[in-house]
């Protein structure tokens, strides 16, 4: 498909289409930051946007549902697809939309080979063993094809940023990736497109995740023992919810908390019904 212009919005459905608009930026001396998405963009991506439009001269988004970071049983087939509606939020805030085919980004297929390391093994990595190796494997293909100076990633998926930066650092590439705060409701329920799975009744529900780590927080900071507190905050989540993991762990390593953490991380997975949620609160060390 050629690659089309609205409102001065230029979608690319080509790696060379997308490739050349970033070269003609470059030649002209502008920086581009990139935000990559699965689409069923809500606030939470917009501030990513807001984020790399502070960072560079130029904005890529890429609206790509990627195949290799879903498990056989998982929602490959329902994830929301809302394009035009995204179109729609594009259109009057970035500078370019790259919506490539399966067969743009995996011409060979998709590898199974992705080194994710310890950081991608534990946690999310244990549950969802496929889903750090698709998730850096369509990351570092997207990044080669933009070619973009910084990239936008949001803490909702803490663990996601820590493995892309690690794949960043591994692979040597020459980009610098920023991150932007979880954005939530009202409620507190931090963003997503699969919050779209959940009936009222669910929603209601689930802003029980973002309370339960939240006093979990609170409690660390009064000097509490994190091993009673864990246990305590597990009691409660189970209340509610089918525990998947709870850990508060050091944020920059997502290992046990030492005398040398300054930050920690306090992260969970949960399922409500067949949804699964993920949450995590970043905090400096009291
Ligand atoms: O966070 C997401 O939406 C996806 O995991 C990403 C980074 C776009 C890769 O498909």
């Amino acid at each position: 498909m050629n690659s089309t212009v609205i409102n001065a919005m230029q979608l690319c459905y080509q790696n060379t289409q997308i490739t050349k608009l970033v070269n003609d930026w470059h030649t002209q001396g502008k920086t581009v930051a990139f935000v990559p998405t699965m689409g069923g963009l809500h606030q939470g991506h917009l501030s990513l946007i807001d984020i790399a439009k502070q960072k560079a001269d130029k904005v890529i988004v890429s609206i790509f549902v990627n195949p290799a970071q879903f498990g056989k049983n998982e929602d490959l087939d329902s994830y929301p697809r809302t394009l035009n509606a995204d179109l729609t939020v594009l259109e009057v805030n970035v500078d370019g939309v790259f919506i490539p085919d399966v067969k743009q980004i995996y011409p060979k297929g998709i590898s199974k080979h992705t080194d994710v390391g310890k950081i991608g093994q534990i946690l999310c990595g244990k549950t969802r063993p496929h889903f750090f190796n698709g998730v850096a494997q369509v990351v570092e293909i997207l990044f080669g094809i933009v070619r973009p100076d910084v990239a936008v990633f949001g803490q909702k998926d803490y663990q996601q940023l820590l493995v892309i930066k690690q794949m960043v650092k591994n692979s040597s590439l020459d980009i610098c990736i920023e991150s932007g705060e979880t954005i939530r409701e009202k409620s507190g329920l931090a963003m997503s497109a699969r919050n779209q799975y959940l009936s009222e009744n669910e929603a209601k529900i689930a802003t029980n995740l973002y309370r339960i780590l939240s006093y979990f927080k609170h409690e660390i900071l009064q000097n509490k023992k994190v091993d009673v507190l864990k246990q305590l905050a597990e009691f409660d989540l189970k209340q509610y919810f089918k525990l998947d993991y709870l850990e508060a762990l050091d944020a920059n390593t997502l290992r046990q908390i030492t005398g040398n953490t300054h930050q920690i991380v306090i992260l969970s997975a949960v399922f409500l019904g067949s949804v699964r949620l993920i949450d995590n609160i970043i905090f400096k060390k009291g």
